[in-house]
């Protein structure tokens, strides 16, 4: 054990603080904030959690946490059952924590992932007491290789009155390498971010920290948590055809080479069923510009229509994590990660012109999506990286399966009841019905176009809202305001909005 040690904990000084995760977790303090490593499951510390979850059962204390994005179950569920979360920034999509937030039982900031280090950064969070980061290794030099995520992690480590680190022995060795660690300066102090081409490699493959800020570095032997893998089924299979006719189109059309440009796609089953889809399509060379780098992507790497991808944090299965050693030497140079404020930096996104594809929850006749608020009120997960990407990329997709809840709810109402993205933003609309390409359009071109993508059940109840959005009141995005949330007070009322017939005549 003390050989390979030596081997992960390559700098003497960190060796010597090697101190239990209870004694670790002592030290916090009620009302702390707390900056810890992870991003979609992958890279958290686990020890330190758990080990503060169970002290938090027995004594009275609540801190603020900030991490990179979602952590597993182990540290945000065990946390929010543990009910020490006074504050959780800046995502989170654990059903036990959605529900504490939704209660009122904890607070939540839902905020854009590009954002939270220059908050760190300006101090609008207040200080970081303790960054606590996972590691694969330390160097001779003193940098902490972090896993399979990057997250905000950098900026913790920089900002944190303490750090510890929790090196984690299963990693596997083949992660020293992978990361690409730039921390911007201040703002005002700042020149462009180098990042001419997907690929292009500007910082440091592990993150620096001044030995006299670790105050401990704790061991742990947990691998990461599996995401599940989503089997596409006819809907998913049928709004990724949609997509993938419309990247034929804009390539028929001259708009992108048969490489198309950098792509970023969301997480889970519409994604999946997406990246599956491309093995087959004409694209060649692509390239990958996302925040989440998910099964998928090594397959399309595999097929040779992938040829790099850069992201801040892996999503895998269980398939995956267990082939992970085998895979950071198989992709090696073919995959990067940034810290997120780069991975999903406007800056970054603009320059290389990435086409974005993200989930919604529902989507008005106009084009505004939201995907966090359940009927405007009740969080699901955050908005993530999506409106990084959406407001800067070069074209910007959101997916939606036009139905939810058994047709209970339509994914198309007449005007959403919380706004993520704006019309602004968001270029085309897909569900399985079809494709809506918006651009070009002004708002009641696009309602034309949206409600052809609704499901045949909720056309004409929308059909009826917009003819007399037009007549009676007209305008540039004609809306009567008292039946503006018509679908969604009748959900609360009947449990459906689907109108009775006589309803929408
Ligand atoms: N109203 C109420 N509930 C809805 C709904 C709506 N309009 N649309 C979907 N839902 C429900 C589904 O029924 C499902 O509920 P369940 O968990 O009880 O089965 C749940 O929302 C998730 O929907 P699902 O269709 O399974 O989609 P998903 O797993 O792909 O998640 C989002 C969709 C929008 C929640 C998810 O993509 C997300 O959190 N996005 C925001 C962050 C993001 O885009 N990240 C990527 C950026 S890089």
């Amino acid at each position: 054990m003390e050989k390979d040690l030596s081997q992960v904990i390559r700098h003497k000084a960190f060796l010597d603080k090697i101190v239990s995760a209870e004694e670790a977790a002592s030290w916090i303090e009620d009302g702390m904030n707390l900056g810890m490593s992870g991003f979609t499951l992958f890279g958290e510390p686990k020890e330190f959690p758990r080990v503060l979850s169970e002290r938090g059962k027995k004594e009275n204390f609540k801190v603020n946490v900030y991490t990179g994005a979602s952590l597993g179950p182990a540290a945000d569920q065990a946390m929010a059952e543990a009910g020490i979360i006074n504050l959780r920034v800046p995502y989170q999509g654990n059903a036990v924590m959605r529900k504490k937030i939704n209660s009122g039982e904890m607070y939540y900031i839902d905020q854009h992932l590009s954002h939270t280090a220059e908050e760190v950064r300006k101090g609008t969070l207040g200080k970081i007491d303790y960054a606590i980061i996972e590691a694969a290794a330390i160097t001779e030099d003193g940098l902490i290789i972090p896993t399979g995520s990057v997250g905000n992690s950098p900026i913790f480590v920089e900002k944190a009155e303490n750090v510890i680190i929790e090196v984690n022995l299963t990693a596997p060795r083949a992660y020293e390498g992978l990361h690409d660690i730039y921390v911007q300066k201040e703002q005002g102090e700042r020149r462009e971010i180098p990042i001419y081409n997907v690929s292009d490699r500007i910082g440091e493959i592990g993150i620096k920290v001044d030995p006299a800020k670790v105050k401990g570095v704790i061991l742990s032997e947990q691998p990461d948590i599996p995401s599940p893998l989503f089997e596409p089924n006819e809907e998913t299979q049928a709004i990724a055809d949609h997509l993938i006719d419309f990247l034929n189109k804009e390539v028929e059309e001259g708009r992108l080479p048969i490489s198309l440009a950098p792509l970023q796609s969301g997480v889970g089953s519409v994604a999946n069923a997406v990246l599956k889809n491309m093995k087959d399509a004409q694209f060649r060379d692509v390239e990958v510009h996302s925040e989440v780098l998910q099964d998928g992507i090594f397959d399309l790497i595999d097929a040779g229509v992938v040829k790099f991808a850069s992201g801040t944090a892996f999503s895998l299965s269980k398939k995956r994590v267990d082939s992970l050693a085998e895979d950071l030497e198989k992709y090696k140079g073919k995959i990067i990660f940034r810290p997120q404020e780069i991975s999903n930096n406007p800056e970054v996104i603009r320059r290389l012109g990435v086409i974005s594809f993200n989930t919604a929850l529902e989507v008005d006749i106009y084009g505004n999506v939201n995907s966090t608020h359940v009927s405007g009120t009740n969080i699901m997960n955050g908005i993530g990286g999506s409106g990084d990407f959406a407001r800067n990329a070069r074209i910007t997709i959101f997916v939606t399966p036009s139905l939810a809840k058994g047709g209970a709810i339509s994914a198309i109402v007449p005007f959403v009841s919380h706004v993520d993205h704006t019309e602004h933003d968001v270029d085309v609309i897909i569900t399985e019905q079809g494709y809506a390409d918006l651009r070009g359009l002004p708002p009641v071109k696009r309602a034309e176009k949206i409600i052809e993508i609704a499901h045949p059940m909720y056309r004409p109840q929308l059909r009826a809202y917009f003819e007399e959005a037009k007549e009676k009141v007209g305008g540039q995005t004609p809306h009567i305001l008292e039946k503006a949330f018509s679908f969604h007070t009748n959900l609360k009322e009947k449990g459906t909005m689907l109108f009775e017939e006589a309803e929408v005549k």
